[in-house]
């Protein structure tokens, strides 16, 4: 993997023989590389959300597999476990069959196929940076959600990237982000990309979204996605959907940001997208301190939906679809 910038902040190192892996949960307080060295690895470093957003890991996943080749493993059997590490982000599915697709075991071929992935999601993301931000006028303020920046990605990010490409073009008056409860991808992550960019940002909770919008103008609400259906319906961080009535109320507009293998168009709309459920201690508890009464029980969805009526810009790397619908969606990805 070569890094376009120094600077660059990148979520997984190929190094030959393994994967490293930055583990997201110690960030921002400290940066350690864990040494996946099999098929399993990886996968448990995708479930326990070691490396995390849907293209880095479906990135990783590409990895997984060529591991599972170096070890003369089953690739359909390593595949099928890698794709089962996290059900809603269908860019795993879609990195691993691209390599299951080549049809063949050699590792020297796979590995090459998993950094042609690794290297056009980048391409694709300052593509999309670019059509992104061209739709935002000079003097915004925006808003975005989770993390879906240079560590979510093979660099500069999705939603994120058109933040930081907006910025370098001057076009940007504010920029907020929420922590993203529970797993607080937006206070540790996306404040520590943003601040290490030197791009300045004011954190919200999630439950200040109305208010921030009641007392200053909004224009862009800015996200990513897991999945992205056949009619536009968006599958995309807990609260997303939340976001994106709050927003539609106060007169700002919805843009999802997303690469091609995004796009499922094997799912028709948003009620097909399995959306991954997580256990209770990931409310009930904060690393490990308990908050709520001991043994309450939760509700723990960590994706949600957006219907494709409340998405105003849909971006992917082949151009912008405006309100989008299933035949827009077709005729993008055709
Ligand atoms: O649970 P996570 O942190 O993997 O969720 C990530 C998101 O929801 C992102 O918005 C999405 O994957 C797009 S990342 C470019």
């Amino acid at each position: 993997m070569s890094a376009p910038s120094p600077n660059l902040v990148q979520p997984l190192r190929w190094q030959g023989d393994h994967l490293q892996v930055l583990d997201q949960r110690q960030l921002p307080q400290s940066e350690i590389w864990l040494q996946c060295r099999n098929a399993d690895d990886v996968a448990a470093a995708i479930h326990g959300m070691a490396v995390r957003g849907a293209p880095a890991i479906g990135i990783a996943a590409a990895f997984g597999l060529v591991l599972a080749a170096r070890a003369s493993e089953p690739l359909a059997a390593a595949a099928q476990r890698l794709n089962a590490a996290r059900p809603t982000a269908v860019n795993l599915r879609w990195a691993l069959a691209r390599l299951m697709a080549l049809g063949t075991a050699d590792a020297a071929v796979l590995v090459a196929e998993a950094q042609a992935i690794f290297d056009e999601d980048l391409q694709q993301n300052l593509t999309m940076a670019r059509f992104g931000a061209d739709l935002i006028e000079a003097g915004s303020r925006v808003l975005t959600h989770c993390n879906t920046g240079a560590l979510a990605t093979a660099g500069h990010g999705t939603a994120l990237g058109v933040i930081r490409t907006a910025w370098a073009d001057g076009r940007l008056a504010g920029v907020y982000n929420t922590e993203t409860r529970p797993w607080m991808q937006g206070a540790r992550l996306t404040a520590w990309e943003l601040q290490r960019e030197g791009i300045p940002s004011r954190l919200i909770a999630d439950a200040a979204v109305a208010e921030l919008m009641r007392t200053e103008r909004i224009d862009w609400l800015i996200v990513g996605a897991d999945r992205i259906a056949a009619n536009g319906d968006t599958a995309n961080k807990i609260g997303t959907h939340t976001l994106a009535i709050v927003a539609r109320a106060f007169g700002a507009r919805v843009m999802v940001v997303a690469p091609s293998g995004t796009f499922d168009l094997e799912t028709a709309d948003g009620s097909a997208i399995p959306i991954e459920q997580r256990g209770a201690e990931e409310l009930t508890a904060y690393r490990g301190q308990q908050v709520a009464p001991a043994g309450v029980a939760a509700f723990n969805p960590v994706f949600d939906i957006t219907p494709a009526t409340r998405v105003d810009a849909l971006v992917s790397e082949r151009g912008v679809i405006r309100d989008p619908d299933a035949t827009k969606v077709r005729a993008m990805m055709a």
